[in-house]
């Protein structure tokens, strides 16, 4: 968190502003350890819970189910929060018909053309759930599967271990896989992500998150106000299955030039064909920094009207920004008010769309030896 943000909460703390959906006031310092609570169950029993993690000023509840971020609350500019991610309220409604809300997404983050690759001269058909594509680790990933989950306090951070093993063959992807993801609340109120996998046989793997974020409040209209900035010159086009064609093509003079911050509705209903053809943003910006060895700066997220903001810190090489152009009024989050188009947005940081098929990309390839790691960072500010 930034040091503006501190001074809010601790002037807001210091006024008695406390307008929050915890009903507690706002705290600058944390270090307490999560809490579990029974959020409900699975049709065949199986008990999820929620964790609820308090850090820097910033609120988290996580499910056992999907990794799943059900609520993330921070303050705007004048210390009153807001929960700034879409959901729901009940496991059922999760299980029977999410799209991907707040989940942990994998084995692959995003599409694979056809459900397609070859690895090492092997074919491999993955579930197909798309159309013909497999989409975010097919008809059953990581976002629908439950999660082991261990709590920890190490020195000012609090956070949650996940752990998932998934079987060799399961959706079709080759070798046991076993992942750990820990979420972490920084003494700052940042909202730290690391992924960790291991294999058993050379694979294919791309995990992120699928938060849907609202600055403005999950439930409380369009983010078309919102402005945002991407560090990147360039980005994969897609087909009409929203597979990359593999060009990466320049977004100087496109709807797709958010390299200054702008508001995310200026564009948006330009006739250029890739938006016409995604419904609006839905694809993955080649970041200019490229992989590396550290998170580096890469997004900047920000709605005007509370003050909020959000930036983003990643290793990985892409962000998928997806403009919740298939929200479409069907689904109610917790507030009580539905979801409509462009009412929530992701920024999924990833390795690129369809990279098992495309050799110019860098590789998702995972080996027996090796370990997958990748780190985001989300800091917020108001
Ligand atoms: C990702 C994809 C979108 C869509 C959403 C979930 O962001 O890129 O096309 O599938 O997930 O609805």
């Amino acid at each position: 968190m930034e040091l503006n943000r501190r001074t809010v909460i601790a002037g807001a703390a210091a006024a008695g502003v406390a307008a929050t959906t915890l009903g507690g006031t706002a705290h600058a310092t944390g270090g307490r350890k999560p809490v579990k609570t029974l959020f409900g169950k699975l049709a065949d029993g199986t008990k999820i819970y929620s964790w609820s993690l308090e850090n820097g000023g910033t609120r988290l509840k996580v499910l056992s189910y999907g990794g799943i971020v059900q609520s993330l609350e921070i303050p705007d500019r004048r210390g009153r929060y807001a929960n700034v991610s879409a959901g729901f309220a009940t496991i059922d409604d999760y299980v029977a018909k999410s799209p991907y809300f707040g989940a942990l997404i994998g084995r692959y983050g995003n599409r694979i053309g056809k459900g397609k690759f070859t690895l090492d001269g092997k074919n491999y058909q993955l579930s197909v759930n798309d159309g013909e594509q497999s989409l975010h680790g097919g008809a059953k990933g990581f976002d629908k599967r439950v999660w082991d989950i261990e709590p920890f306090v190490k020195g000012s951070d609090v956070g949650l271990h996940l752990y998932y093993t998934s079987v060799d063959g399961e959706m079709g992807y080759p070798g046991t896989l076993k992942t750990k993801v820990t979420y972490t609340l920084t003494r700052h109120g940042d909202w730290r992500v690391d992924y960790e996998a291991t294999t058993d046989k050379a694979t294919v793997v791309n995990l992120t998150s699928h938060v849907y974020f609202n600055l403005a409040g999950e439930g409380s209209g369009t983010i078309e106000d919102h402005e945002l900035q991407i560090a990147a010159s360039r980005y994969t086009p897609t087909d009409a299955g929203l597979i990359p064609t593999g060009e990466l093509a320049k977004v100087a003079g496109t709807p797709f030039d958010f390299r200054k911050a702008k508001p995310i509705g200026r564009d948006i209903r330009v006739s250029h064909p890739q938006l016409v053809t995604a419904k609006g943003f839905d694809h993955n910006w080649v970041l200019d920094k490229g992989i590396t060895a550290r998170p580096e700066h890469v997004a900047t997220l920000r709605d005007p009207a509370s003050g909020r903001t959000m930036k983003i810190a990643t290793n990985e090489p892409g962000l998928q920004f997806y403009s919740g152009n298939f929200l479409d009024g069907t689904l109610t989050g917790p507030s009580g008010r539905t979801y409509r188009q462009g009412d929530a947005l992701c920024l999924e940081t990833q390795h690129f769309p369809d990279s098992p098929n495309k050799p110019k990309f860098p590789s998702t390839v995972l080996r027996p030896g090796q370990t997958y790691r990748t780190t985001t960072i989300h800091t917020f500010g108001c």
